[in-house]
């Protein structure tokens, strides 16, 4: 008997034991059981899943998600930024090091004009996120360039959101390859710095469909990110982060994004309605909003409903990640073979503006005189949560020397000398010298006449550095500075009297003025900020051993003013009325010129600019066939054969703008709808390159109707070689097509 008593208690606390089993086993996260996980949360544990917390597992990581170990939920890392991984290098209690590449940024990437180049940018980027055991990548960022004093500009790529939109489709898609994810940020509007967390954007629902919202739709809808991050800034009143309208709305329903939404970097007092707009994660997470949310749900002012909606979408984000799927990172990843990607990927974009009688490409035997402090402090990278922390940026002393060009070597070391004692003084001083207002220093017309004796050909570095927080000035910053002009002009005159010639190089992290200088100089070569490596392409492309192929993805104006936003943009208001009393621009920005940004505006316009959209030169030269222009069911496919007609092998961009029939909407003359770049082609090659335009694509936004009508007729289809230069023309009918959308995203006036 107590032998069968016994059998029997073991057999029960064997069954109990294998339940709590079952139980502790269906209790833990699988890609397949979300929603038993959310079922088993209680609320406190939901509430904890959408506020962000502390975290030491990736120092320098700019945020985390909340682990609840109870339920097998880790913890998930989220990291800056747009040109590579921003951690910390240096740890404390290891000698290791944990050094990041620095890609060429947005800016650069998007002079390539080619989707696929920027895809393996990313797929080598991304491997690090991987291997640094970070999960999302804070990147793309991706506002429109509207005016060209916006400090954060060099982390988005362009004036037209078509350009803009293939391209963080292209970044998402190399960075997520890798099983991490992207934030697409900053959606939307935060297209400038000044003011940047209060700032209302007072846009029209025109200018935001077409141009502000159009770029981040193409990027949702044909990169799929994992996650997106809400902009600081209010739009139309409300600020983004709160805006059912624009996170729900326009981005889930009628967009299909199925990922998260994380608030950028500060969350606003009404979390509860930034959660009901939905906004999943508030990021960086205080407690404060804990409290909130907790109230809420008791209260009752956030339902069961709305509260599981954002943490399921939460657990199906979590559950992609590698903290959730256990990777085991190595922290070392293939800094060398990305090294090797960078310096590829800014040959293949820089742009060439000028170059008179063929000064370029160089020999690569000259003497070489080269000027500016920014030739041994060069910009890879811009500053603030864009900024990576590389182990090196070769500058272009280190560049010239190694594609084998003779420095002088006293102006060499007079600049390393001038650097030096602005090093020194940094450290004495105990802070960074603000790089943006840096003065470069003189050299007496004597001396530059003498190096015009000594050497073959002057090169001039002129830097500008720009970043998160604020936006930059036209004075000393757009404009040359009164030393870069003199030096310019001695630089000029002297080494023309001698017979020599100038190349001037623009590192800068956004657009400035060229128009009153650039006849001084002889060629002009723009690499942007173009990453660690950049200066070696650089170098290369002075020496013809790479022939650029980058085109412009913004306007260069000839002033600033002649910019339509620029009477709507802070440094205007500044100028004129000082910041007393109500700011506009400042406290609010009125987008005023709707939808005449960049070419739109200065192509329908006739206003003459410095450098048009869509420019660039080569070292060859390339001719048009006669365009093939199909209508299809859905809209119409272009094709066209490009042909080297020059005498050494290059790469040419083809874009595709449209002109609409007239009548109905207002329109610019021409859109960029596509755009194409050839294989690298040896002289006498050709290929025959396809674009494909949708009936959608050619839409316009109707405000009246809150819908996107593609009008009757006869389309004229235009292939450039940049916005102003059209090689050939072809027509196509397409019949009357439209798509209604919501009405929500408020009106300007309200
Ligand atoms: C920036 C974001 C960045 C975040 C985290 C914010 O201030 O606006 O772009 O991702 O900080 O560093």
């Amino acid at each position: 008997m107590k032998k069968t008593c016994f059998t029997i208690l073991l057999c029960f606390a064997w069954g109990l034991s294998s339940y709590a089993q079952t139980i502790q086993q269906t209790l833990t996260l699988r890609e397949d059981n979300v929603e038993e996980i959310l079922n088993a949360m209680t609320i406190e544990e939901k509430v904890s899943l959408l506020v962000g917390g502390l975290g030491s597992l990736v120092p320098g990581a700019a945020g985390y998600t909340r682990e609840i170990e109870r339920l097998g939920i880790p913890m998930t890392v989220l990291a800056d930024g747009p040109a590579g991984l921003r951690i910390q290098p240096k740890r404390e209690g290891t000698d290791q090091t944990f050094y990041c590449t620095g890609f060429p940024t947005s800016t650069l990437l998007a002079s390539s004009w080619d989707p696929e180049l920027v895809e393996t940018v990313t797929t080598a980027m991304g491997n690090e996120v991987l291997e640094y055991g970070v999960d999302v990548l804070l990147a793309p960022g991706m506002n429109l360039h509207r005016n060209p004093l916006c400090g954060r500009n060099f982390e988005y790529y362009s004036e037209d959101p078509l350009l803009s939109g293939k391209m963080a489709a292209a970044y998402v898609r190399g960075i997520q390859k890798n099983g991490v994810g992207t934030s697409v940020k900053h959606f939307a509007a935060n297209n400038q710095e000044t003011n940047r967390l209060e700032n209302d954007a007072r846009i029209s629902n025109r200018a935001l469909r077409e141009l502000y919202l159009k770029n981040f739709e193409i990027a949702i809808k044909e990169g799929k990110p994992w996650t997106v991050m809400s902009s600081y800034n209010k739009l139309n009143g409300e600020y983004t982060q709160q805006k059912h309208g624009l996170l729900t709305t326009v981005l889930r329903d009628e967009w299909g994004f199925d990922g998260i939404v994380m608030t950028d970097w500060g969350v606003k007092d009404g979390t509860v309605k930034s959660a009901k707009a939905g906004n999943d994660l508030m990021e960086p997470g205080r407690q404060v909003e804990i409290d909130r949310l907790l109230a809420a749900v008791n209260e009752g002012t956030i339902s069961q409903e709305e509260l599981d909606r954002n943490v399921r979408r939460m657990l199906q984000y979590i559950v992609k990640t590698p903290h959730f799927k256990g990777y085991k990172f190595s922290n070392k990843p293939d800094l060398k073979a990305h090294a090797v990607v960078a310096r590829k990927a800014a040959e293949e974009s820089i742009i060439l503006l000028r170059n008179e009688c063929n000064t370029l490409p160089l020999k690569g035997s000259e003497k070489v005189a080269l000027y500016g402090l920014t030739s041994v402090d060069f910009f890879g990278i811009g500053t603030g949560s864009g900024e990576v922390n590389t182990k090196h940026i070769v500058n272009m002393q280190e560049a010239m020397t190694e594609a084998g060009f003779t420095l002088d070597e006293n102006l060499a070391e007079f600049y390393r000398t001038c650097y030096a004692t602005q090093s020194a003084t940094e450290k004495m001083e105990g802070s960074a010298i603000d790089k943006r207002h840096r003065s470069e220093p003189l050299i007496s017309v004597k001396a530059i006449e003498r190096q015009a004796k000594d050497n073959d050909v002057a090169v001039v570095v002129l830097g500008r550095i720009a970043g998160e927080g604020a936006d930059r000035a036209v004075k000393d910053d757009f404009e040359l500075t009164s030393i870069e002009r003199e030096l310019l002009q001695n630089i000029s005159m002297s080494y023309h009297k001698a017979g020599k010639k100038v190349v001037v190089v623009l590192n800068i992290v956004g657009v400035i003025e060229t128009a009153s200088w650039k006849h001084l100089v002889d060629a002009i070569v723009l690499p942007w900020a173009p990453g660690q490596e950049g200066a070696h392409a650089v170098a290369d492309i002075l020496k013809g051993k790479v022939n650029p192929s980058g085109k412009l993805p913004m306007t260069f104006p000839i002033n600033y003013m002649d910019m339509p936003s620029s009477k709507n943009f802070p440094y205007y208001w500044d100028m004129t009325k000082g910041r007393k009393g109500e700011r506009p621009n400042v406290d609010y920005t009125d987008y005023a010129e709707g939808i005449w940004v960049g070419y739109r505006y200065f192509q329908t316009n006739n206003v003459e600019v410095s450098y048009p959209f869509g420019y660039g030169l080569s070292y060859t030269t390339f001719s048009y066939s006669k365009p093939k222009v199909k209508a299809d069911k859905d809209g119409f496919v272009a094709t066209i054969t490009v042909t080297n007609t020059g005498k050494v092998a290059g790469r040419e961009v083809v874009e595709l703008y449209v002109a609409t029939p007239s009548g109905g909407l207002e329109k610019p003359s021409r859109e960029l709808k596509a755009f194409a770049k050839t294989k690298l082609l040896a002289p006498g090659e050709s290929e025959t390159l396809t674009m494909k335009v949708s009936a959608y694509e050619l839409a316009s936004f109707n405000e009246e109707h809150s819908a996107w009508e593609t009008a009757a007729g006869t389309y004229e289809v235009l292939f450039g070689s940049s916005v102003s230069d059209i090689r050939c023309t072809a027509t196509c009918k397409m019949k009357a097509r439209s798509w209604e959308v919501h009405d929500v995203l408020g009106n300007p006036k309200e």
